[in-house]
């Protein structure tokens, strides 16, 4: 009796299925597609672009407008090869459907407003220049040029990642660093170096060959050194030549700062 009680439910729950299914496959169902495209993101996409695409280590996808993806043709071609020569991997072989949700979840995000990133901009931009973050970095063509460049910073990286990256540099290095050099964050390393005369170079690496390694060091010297020359090639892939400033700042200026490197977002 209960067998067939269990039967008929599942006669009756198929037949409700059914239809459903029938129309997500032959014609596009837009609300059952954001739904589905969400549970691939969370599952394949949110490690590094953070729950629901709000960025992380790679950038937030909530936006409008993306820089890679002007149109739906050029985001299937992002989730077929990845983005060659950066960090965004082809993840897998996507089906036709999983393709179309995946790209209706992430137009969805570009529609719901930002969640706003909390503290004061204009104050955040005060404490960037008492603080001397332009003697290493650039926004729109001013500033040092050992570290990143951060005019689109706020693109790249979630309100998390900057807030981690000011208070605990060598913690968020290693996410981007020695992975892909073709974007400049990967490029980065620390490298502590002692040549066979006993010189000693503390930079970043600039580039490396089998045979050679070019550095450039704080005060913006360049190296170029043979391999073979070298008593010590320390890669201090734990490390960061960036200084911690979370002594220098109040929880209150922390926010502020961090709202102001989430505001840079390029021209
Ligand atoms: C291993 C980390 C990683 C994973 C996993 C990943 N991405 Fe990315 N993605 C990146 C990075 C890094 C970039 C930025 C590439 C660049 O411009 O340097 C990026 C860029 C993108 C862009 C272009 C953004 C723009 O502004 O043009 C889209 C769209 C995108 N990813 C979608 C996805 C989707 C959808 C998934 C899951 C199927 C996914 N990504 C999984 C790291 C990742
Ligand atoms: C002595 C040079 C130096 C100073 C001063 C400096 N930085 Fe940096 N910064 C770096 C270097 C080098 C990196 C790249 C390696 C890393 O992430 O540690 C970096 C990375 C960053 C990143 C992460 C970029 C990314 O794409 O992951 C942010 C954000 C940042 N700095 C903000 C700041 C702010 C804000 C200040 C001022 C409070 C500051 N920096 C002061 C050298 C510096």
């Amino acid at each position: 009796m209960i067998a067939k009680w269990w039967l008929m439910a599942g006669v009756i729950l198929a037949l409700a299925a059914a239809p459903a299914r029938l129309s997500a496959q032959s014609k596009a169902d837009p609300a059952a597609d954001v739904e589905g495209g969400k549970l691939l993101f969370n599952g394949m996409c949110v490690e590094c672009h953070g729950a629901g695409g709000a960025g992380g280590d790679a950038p937030s996808l909530n936006r409008a407008r993306l820089l890679h993806a002007p149109d739906d043709a050029a985001l299937v071609g992002i989730l077929t090869n990845g983005i060659p020569n950066t960090n965004m991997p082809r993840i897998r072989r996507f089906t036709d459907n999983e393709t179309r949700q995946l790209v209706a979840y992430v137009r969805s995000l570009g529609k719901i407003a930002e969640a706003k990133v909390p503290g004061d901009a204009k104050k955040g931009a005060d404490i960037y220049g008492r603080l001397g973050c332009a003697s290493c970095h650039v926004i729109n063509g001013a500033g040092g040029n050992f570290g990143p460049d951060l005019s689109d910073i706020g693109f790249m990286r979630g309100a998390a990642y900057l807030r981690q990256a000011v208070v605990d540099p060598g913690a968020s290095l290693p996410k981007g660093v020695l992975q892909v050099p073709a974007r400049g964050y990967a490029e980065y390393l620390p490298l502590r170096i002692v040549t066979s005369q006993g010189g000693e170079v503390r930079g970043i690496r600039v580039n490396e060959d089998a045979f050679t390694i070019q550095v450039r060091d704080q005060a913006g010297k360049f190296y170029s050194l043979r391999k073979s020359d070298l008593e010590l090639l320390d890669k201090q892939t734990d490390k960061s030549l960036m200084p911690s400033v979370s002594s220098r700042l109040t929880a209150p200026e922390l926010t502020d700062l961090v709202a102001y490197l989430s505001s840079l977002r390029g021209a």
